[in-house]
């Protein structure tokens, strides 16, 4: 019986819990060909959710293309992924060949075959000649185009899904955005998903004064609600045959903070640490001592996190743990963590957001990584 929980990369259907309204609501905006705007923190399940909805899509006929825009560690690179995508898409390498050397003329592409072991081969797509910035513009608004190119000629709907789109912010400024926005509000034919897990990046992306201001439906994913959760995983561990005493779901819930990727990874782990044992129940003191071999496994890194901080942003951190994120600023908390002043305080909690160890939920600062929320709860003063 292999492991029903899964983190740390997108959930196959059956480890996928939940989100149907949200499934629903983007097949659709897709299927119209709207330009969507995916936004959460990470963990969230931004990609496992597209992933679900290009399945969707493409047993309806559509043809779907998936790059993740931070992977690429230029401009150039994005376009030669982008580029290469959209030319296999469902076809042979031959045709996508041809397809991409009629299509580019802005520049001299290198069209190759890979042969690989086993015979499996890889078709790689260079654009060496594009090296100044209006060459590489010139390009890029030839490759901005071929979505709809594809849907025209293909006669299908397409949808494109940029994951990390933020790091388009990286690449070159607005012109990246602007190039892209053009030629997507002009793809009749095309749905596009950009999907993002800094939403204040994100946020910025789609604000007044920028190309994608307006340009499509923004969907915020929210957390799971934490009572369908906590059955689903209850429900999970059953059908493995492992009986899961009442409350598990709800205290792996809470323990991880509700974030998917902290719950299934709690999940996945006790459930090896009781398969292991050859138990047939779990329990919350399964769900502990898991939980205290896993925090013996960070603890290295959990340290060294830990010493890079200043003594202000420690002080800090660990009062956003014992108070749950709360009030930090009130004098009563000050004065009993020792925090200092306002300015301060304010200043190492944003020192952590920056570094991704808090995120700001509400009126709350909550410790972004449940294991590490617990760390300090154990292992610092
Ligand atoms: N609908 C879901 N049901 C169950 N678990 C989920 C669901 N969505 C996400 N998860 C859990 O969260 C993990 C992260 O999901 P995913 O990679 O889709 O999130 P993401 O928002 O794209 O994250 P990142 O910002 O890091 O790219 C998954 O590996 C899985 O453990
Ligand atoms: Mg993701």
């Amino acid at each position: 019986m292999d492991n029903p929980f899964i983190y740390g990369e997108i959930v196959p259907g059956a480890a996928f819990a939940d989100r149907e309204v949200e499934l629903e609501r983007l097949v659709a905006d897709l299927t119209a060909a709207q330009k969507v705007f995916l936004i959460s923190p990470r963990r969230y399940g931004k990609s496992s959710l597209v992933r679900r909805a290009l399945n969707a899509l493409s047993r309806h006929g559509a043809l779907t293309v998936d790059l993740t825009v931070s992977s690429y560690s230029s401009y150039v690179s994005f376009l030669e992924g982008y580029a290469r995508a959209l030319a296999t898409v469902e076809t042979k390498w031959e045709r996508a060949r041809s397809w991409l050397a009629d299509a580019i003329t802005a520049t001299r592409p290198e069209l190759r075959y890979e042969v690989e072991d086993a015979g499996l081969g890889r078709f790689s797509v260079a654009f060496p000649a594009a090296r100044t910035g209006r060459e590489i513009n010139r390009l890029a608004n030839e490759i901005f185009a071929l979505p709809g190119r594809l849907a025209s000629e293909r006669k299908r709907t397409v949808v494109v899904a940029l994951d990390e789109f933020q790091a388009i912010d990286g690449f070159d400024g607005g012109s990246v955005e602007h190039a892209l926005r053009a030629a997507a509000q002009q793809q009749r034919k095309v749905g596009y998903v950009f999907a993002g897990s800094e939403p204040s990046l994100m946020n910025k992306m789609i604000g007044p004064r920028r190309p994608f201001y307006k340009a499509g439906p923004v969907m915020r994913l929210d957390k799971i609600p934490a009572p369908v959760f906590a059955e689903f995983i209850e429900a999970r561990f059953a059908a493995s045959g492992i009986r899961a005493e009442p409350g598990l779901g709800v205290a792996f819930v809470d323990l991880g903070g509700n974030l998917p990727y902290d719950v299934q990874r709690l999940a996945h782990e006790t459930w090896d640490d009781v398969r292991a044992a050859g138990g047939r129940r779990a329990g919350l003191e399964n769900l502990h001592l898991t939980l205290t071999r896993l925090l013996a496994e960070q603890d290295t890194m959990f340290e060294a996190i830990w010493q890079r901080l200043t003594l202000a942003q420690r002080a800090v951190l660990r009062a956003a743990v014992l108070q749950s994120g709360r009030e930090l600023l009130s004098a009563d908390v000050r004065a009993r963590h020792r925090l200092g002043g306002p300015s301060s305080i304010q200043a190492s909690l944003a020192a952590l957001v920056k570094q991704d160890l808090l995120q700001k939920e509400g009126p709350q600062y909550l410790v972004v990584d449940s294991l590490l929320r617990e760390w300090i709860a154990r292992k610092t003063y």
